[in-house]
């Protein structure tokens, strides 16, 4: 629709008489609430003032003076001037710019020439990688997807927290109660209960919680053996994220995390005590926010050692310094908003002009029906084991509905984890959510796997037509085709909602539209069996067209594309 908007924005300026600027007049167009407003309004008391007309009078001479090939027919209703595309026009257009455009529909170069730096998933290293995780992981990455689509330069890191006490605890717990062939089999689990059992120890034994400072203290001195351990931590850790990561399709292009910025903690220190932003409270350095009506920013602890926020300030002069990034984008839950409010202002008082450029993307909490999935490790759902219980339940419903399907396990596994993301994703991101397994799971409701069965059924549509159809002379003959193209022309900018609000559910909603015009489309409309040539070319290159858009809807979101199910 951007671009018929562009055009119908153009026309109503000349008939305005150049009263209005046509990139003002194109934002104030509206969405009629029903289609007997038409497809389009523009309400004409924008116009009043410098028109010095009530608008009905200036709806009226519009309507005289509009004339654009977009629109077949305009109505005045009241301020309102309606506008009522032209269907040939509108098929036409859709189709040309799908099926004979060289770039995807949607796509952009909005962001030519910009870089964005995405920080999100970031774990913390030999915790467990639970349900919390969800949304940094699918939100990042959807963030990611988004941004490439619209051409910017992207750069995903995962920012892992992979230094602090908690290594001290481990290294301590596992020269006590560890063992190493148990570790590599058990994986991060085995490293969870080391660490679950190190708490329960130092309740009955506090000298542990000093032998776990000694030991993070060595770390951090370089200690030989202790560094050993901690790098082989981390690589159990980044082994169990990897299959996550792989059944999501995610990948980083930097895995650089807080360990590797620790040792650039002292320059921000120094640059703080230049500026005078740098107190001493109780021991510990922080910058005094009061002023902003903030709690202090800690620096250093009482100890003289680097913490998250000091890190995260080192890491962003880095990133700024390496990628020049034109955004910087922290994905995290919302519990964390005062912690990036804080570092942000502290990173403007040193006098970055680029403070403006860092965004945090908050997200709610998520809750799960029962308490099936609780793990040994305590009271959190692991993200692997609400992958895989999604899975089983996947394929389990695909044994059922399609016996014969071949490649059933890549299948399960695209169903069950696109459940969850699209479930997920549903909502704006804010919002805090619980999750019900059988309603995401569902084939009936307004879920993953019903936009994935959507998607299967035009793909196959599509390979049963003997040619791609070419769609050059639109016949249009039902309005589910005109409804159709419809909710296909507004993909562009539902894409660039999505980013200006770092909202992914944009593109999840508009799944659902979609899934629904084609559903309609299919019900009523013979395809492949429609006796004229001419409308069943129409309707395949439709066809094409939505499978297309939906494709690209479901790949910005992280779900998979099954061709069959
Ligand atoms: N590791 C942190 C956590 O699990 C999230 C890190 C987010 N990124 C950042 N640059 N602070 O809570």
């Amino acid at each position: 629709m951007t671009e018929i908007k562009k055009q119908i924005a153009d026309a109503l300026c000349t008939a305005a008489g150049g009263a209005i600027d046509a990139a003002e007049l194109c934002a104030a167009l509206e969405y009629p609430p029903s289609a007997e407003l038409g497809d389009l309004a523009f309400p004409c008391f924008r116009l009043s003032k410098t028109m010095r007309k009530a608008p009905p009078a200036i709806a009226a001479e519009l309507a005289e003076k509009f004339s654009c090939p977009a629109v077949g027919r305009v109505q005045v209703a009241g301020g309102y001037l309606n506008l009522f595309l032209d269907k040939e026009y509108l098929v036409r257009h859709v189709i040309a710019c799908t099926l004979h455009a060289d770039k995807p529909y949607g796509g952009s170069e909005d962001g030519k020439g910009k870089t964005v730096v995405l920080d999100y998933s970031s774990p913390n290293v030999a915790k467990p990688f639970h349900i919390g995780h969800l949304g940094t992981t699918v939100i990042g990455h959807s963030l990611k997807k988004l941004h490439a689509f619209a051409g910017w330069n992207c750069v995903g890191v995962n920012h892992l927290g992979d230094w602090g006490t908690q290594f001290g605890k481990l290294i301590v717990a596992y020269r006590k109660w560890g063992d190493r062939e148990k570790v590599e089999a058990g994986e991060i689990d085995e490293l969870v209960s080391l660490y679950v059992r190190f708490h329960a120890e130092a309740e009955k034994d506090p000298s542990l919680e000093d032998a776990a400072r000694a030991e993070f203290t060595k770390l951090e001195a370089g200690d030989k053996d202790n560094l050993a351990l901690w790098k082989w931590f981390i690589e159990i850790s980044l082994r169990e994220y990897q299959k996550t990561y792989d059944q999501l399709g995610i990948t980083f292009d930097s895995y650089k995390g807080e360990s590797f910025y620790y040792d650039k903690v002292p320059a921000v220190v120094e640059a703080l005590r230049e500026k005078g932003l740098l107190k001493i409270d109780d021991g510990a350095s922080i910058v005094d926010l009061e002023p902003y009506g903030m709690p202090p920013c800690l620096i250093l602890k009482n100890d003289g050692s680097s913490i998250y926020p000091s890190r995260d300030i080192a890491a962003a002069i880095y990133r700024k310094e390496t990628y020049n990034f034109d955004k910087c984008i922290y994905v995290t839950s919302a519990g964390q908003s005062l912690h990036f409010a804080q570092w942000f202002k502290v990173v403007e008082l040193m006098g970055y002009d680029w403070y403006d450029k860092l965004v945090h993307v908050p997200y709610g909490t998520v809750s799960i029906d029962g308490a099936k999935l609780a793990t040994r490790t305590g009271n959190v759902v692991l993200l692997k084991d609400l992958f895989a219980t999604a899975i089983e339940k996947a394929r389990a419903i695909i044994e059922e509905k399609n016996p014969t399907l071949e490649n059933k396990d890549e299948v399960a596994k695209q169903v069950g984890v696109g459940a969850i993301v699209f479930h997920y994703l549903s909502n704006g991101r804010i919002k805090d959510i619980n999750f019900v397994m059988e309603d995401a799971l569902s084939f009936d409701g307004n879920t993953g796997p019903y936009a994935q069965y959507t998607y299967a059924r035009m793909r196959s549509i599509l390979r049963r037509a003997e040619a791609p159809a070419n769609g050059e002379n639109p016949k249009v003959t039902s309005p589910e085709e005109v409804e159709l193209a419809k909710v296909i022309s507004r993909f562009p900018e539902r894409v660039q909602a999505a980013i200006a609000e770092y909202e992914p559910s944009n593109i999840t909603r508009y799944i659902l539209d979609l899934c629904a015009a084609f559903n309609r489309f299919y019900h009523e409309c013979p395809i492949l069996s429609a006796e004229d040539a001419d409308v069943r070319e129409t309707r395949l290159a439709l066809v094409t067209a939505a499978s297309d858009v939906l494709g690209n809807a479901l790949d910005l979101i992280c779900m998979g594309k099954p061709e069959q199910i």
